[in-house]
């Protein structure tokens, strides 16, 4: 990766978790490559992103998946768990030797609300395994909800980040500060099956208590 803030490629950044991450980031100055099966697509979020942001010239840029995964330095794979094997199968190539920011979380509908892990303990574990050990696949932002990231405010809920290598995850903490949110080292890829199965939970809390963007805080730090 070249001195500087790395360029960023969010796979599937067309969607409703996706958006809001592109939004985010561009809006503090990333170059982004929004990733879609439909280039025109991501083009076209592209131009509403850069409209909203009333800059131009911002660095955002729509393309395939491919090709967002090849121009950049650090990869955000953000579709659902139903597409998470074949489109990590589609970039295999062109994220070797880089991050992959895993957002997926393995839910099996219709039963959305009860935790399920893949074979391979977690979605994360299951990219690792996919993509090799050239690759480290980084847990973040399974606990947000959309309509908090496509919102202009400051989100009140911290982001859990696990995955390969602590320098790593440092890399991707500081991505997760950059969008506005506080970030938390949650330690290794094994305890990615805890940050995804977290969701289920707050997936079941929003129906029993009536909303539809819980999160979690951490708390207890030393001043
Ligand atoms: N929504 C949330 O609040 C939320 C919160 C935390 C985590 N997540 C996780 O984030 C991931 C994305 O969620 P989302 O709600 O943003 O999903 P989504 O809007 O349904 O889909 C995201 C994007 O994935 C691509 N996609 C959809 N179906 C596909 C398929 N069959 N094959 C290949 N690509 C496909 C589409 O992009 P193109 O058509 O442009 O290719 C779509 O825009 C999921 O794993 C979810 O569990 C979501």
């Amino acid at each position: 990766m070249p001195s500087g803030r790395p360029t960023l490629a969010v796979i599937g950044g067309t969607g409703k978790e996706g958006r809001g991450l592109v939004y985010r980031w561009a809006r503090a100055g990333y170059t982004v490559f929004v990733g879609s099966r439909t280039p025109a697509k991501a083009q076209r979020l592209a131009e509403e992103i850069r409209e909203r942001l009333a800059q131009p010239e911002a660095p955002v840029f729509g393309l395939s998946n491919v090709e967002a995964a090849q121009r950049a330095d650090i990869v955000v794979l953000s579709v659902p768990y139903s597409a998470h094997r074949s489109t990590l199968e589609t970039i295999r190539e062109a994220v070797q030797g880089k991050i992959l920011v895993d957002v997926a979380v393995p839910l099996k509908p219709p039963k959305v609300t009860k935790a399920w892990r893949p074979p391979a303990g977690s979605a994360a574990l299951e990219a690792q395994e996919i993509l090799g050990p050239d690759v480290a696949v980084v847990d973040a932002f399974q606990n947000i909800a959309h309509t908090l990231l496509w919102e202009d405010g400051p989100i009140a809920c911290d982001v859990l980040v696990a995955g390969k290598g602590k320098a790593n995850r440092q890399k991707v903490m500081a991505l997760v500060e950059d969008a506005g949110l506080r970030a938390w080292d949650a330690g290794p890829i094994e305890n990615t099956a805890v940050v995804e199965g977290l969701t289920s939970v707050l997936i079941y809390m929003n129906k029993t208590y009536g909303s539809t963007h819980l999160g979690l805080r951490i708390t207890g730090l030393k001043d």
